[in-house]
């Protein structure tokens, strides 16, 4: 675990420098909303429904964007991950096909089935064929820097995809929150960076109860259901592990009766609750009984964001989680940033094409 503290086992491991790209983020909203406000889109329209059309690191900005107007949008937003978009798309709908390299076969193809459908449609990339298209089309475009692992610019996507919707629906207000954001972030930063001691580091501790375990990550409310996600797969991408997530309530209904067999699974397992901070009542007693009933065989911690704020608080949970995902990748003795498997399994699927 003393390793976590060792700066220079670290930058030798850490050779794109992941840990820059995670300390950044609390400058991308700022960057990203001014952006937004140069690009000058016009959206204007008569709008019934939003789809958030992309993959992996570029979907989840959709999913955070949900889980922030879950309870003051007018609208049904969705959120696609595969080829189609669903069958409700029509002029109305405003969607959002977003894919940091502007490459990936699934965003494209819904891409192509939301115009088919007639659906206004705004282009998010930082190159690749849907800028391309986008630009040839002369669609909506906003571009992000280039030159990052896509699930580092999620500060940047979900700007855009908030600002987009804001724009498209005449909701004000959302640059503000995302400000609020980044000075939340900016005030934990120093806590978990490389120089704060593993004695003192939530990040590191947390990353050290979870090496040799199986991570399972236990989101509290619909709030943090997108957080549980991105946990997830910051671990399996960053620290190259596996990790499961479920939720709250739901997994009362279901996963809690799984535990105890395998065995060896349940005693190497290692649960982390997500408490957004303002959970009503029920959801508290909810949390507290059932993270009991899994302590009876397996490790059990709880996480709190901080903030006011609902995207401060998911964020404040996302960047801990960020964190934890690389002070892990440095214990599982792996670099980071790579992610051979995701890259081998593109191109072998291109070649066949
Ligand atoms: C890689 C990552 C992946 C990609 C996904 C889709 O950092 O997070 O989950 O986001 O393979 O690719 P893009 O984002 O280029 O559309």
């Amino acid at each position: 675990m003393e390793r976590l503290d060792d700066r220079k086992y670290i930058t030798k491991l850490d050779k794109a420098k992941m840990r820059m790209l995670i300390g950044g983020l609390p400058g991308q909203f700022s960057a990203a909303g001014k952006s937004f406000q140069e690009a000058n889109l016009s959206l204007r329209g008569r709008y019934t429904s939003v789809v958030v059309a992309g993959m992996g690191g570029s979907a989840i900005g959709g999913d955070l964007a949900c889980a922030r107007l879950y309870s003051d949008f007018p609208a049904p937003i969705s959120v696609v991950r595969g080829y189609e978009v669903p069958s409700f798309v029509t002029k109305n709908t405003l969607l959002i096909a977003v894919s940091y390299s502007g490459n990936t076969e699934e965003t494209l193809s819904a891409f192509q089935d939301g115009k088919k459908r007639g659906a206004r449609v705004v282009c998010i990339a930082s190159g690749g064929s849907l800028m391309e298209m986008a630009k040839s089309e002369s669609l909506p475009f906003l571009t992000v820097p280039e030159g990052l692992p896509p699930r580092c610019a999620i500060g940047a996507l979900t700007t855009y995809i908030l600002l987009s919707i804001g724009l498209a629906f005449q909701v004000p207000g959302y640059a503000a929150e995302l400000e609020d954001v980044a000075d939340v972030l900016k005030n934990m930063r120093s806590a978990l960076e490389l120089d704060s001691p593993l004695k003192e580091n939530p990040a590191k501790k947390i990353a050290g109860n979870l090496v040799h375990k199986l991570p399972f990550v236990y989101s509290s409310c619909r709030m943090t259901d997108p957080v549980a996600k991105r946990w997830s797969t910051q671990i399996n991408e960053n620290a190259k592990s596996l990790c499961h997530y479920s939720n709250l309530p739901e997994l009362d209904h279901n996963e809690i009766v799984g535990w105890g067999i395998p065995r060896e699974v349940s005693y190497a397992s290692h649960v982390l609750f997500l408490d957004p901070g303002n959970l009503s009542d029920k959801l508290k007693r909810r949390l507290k009984v059932t993270k009991e009933i899994v302590s009876q065989v397996a490790e059990a911690e709880t996480l709190t964001a901080g903030g006011t704020g609902d995207l401060a608080r998911l964020f404040s949970l996302i960047f801990l989680g960020d964190y934890v995902s690389f002070y892990l990748a440095m214990l599982n003795g792996v670099d980071p940033t790579p992610v051979e498997r995701i890259d081998l399994l593109k191109t072998k699927l291109r070649e066949g094409q």
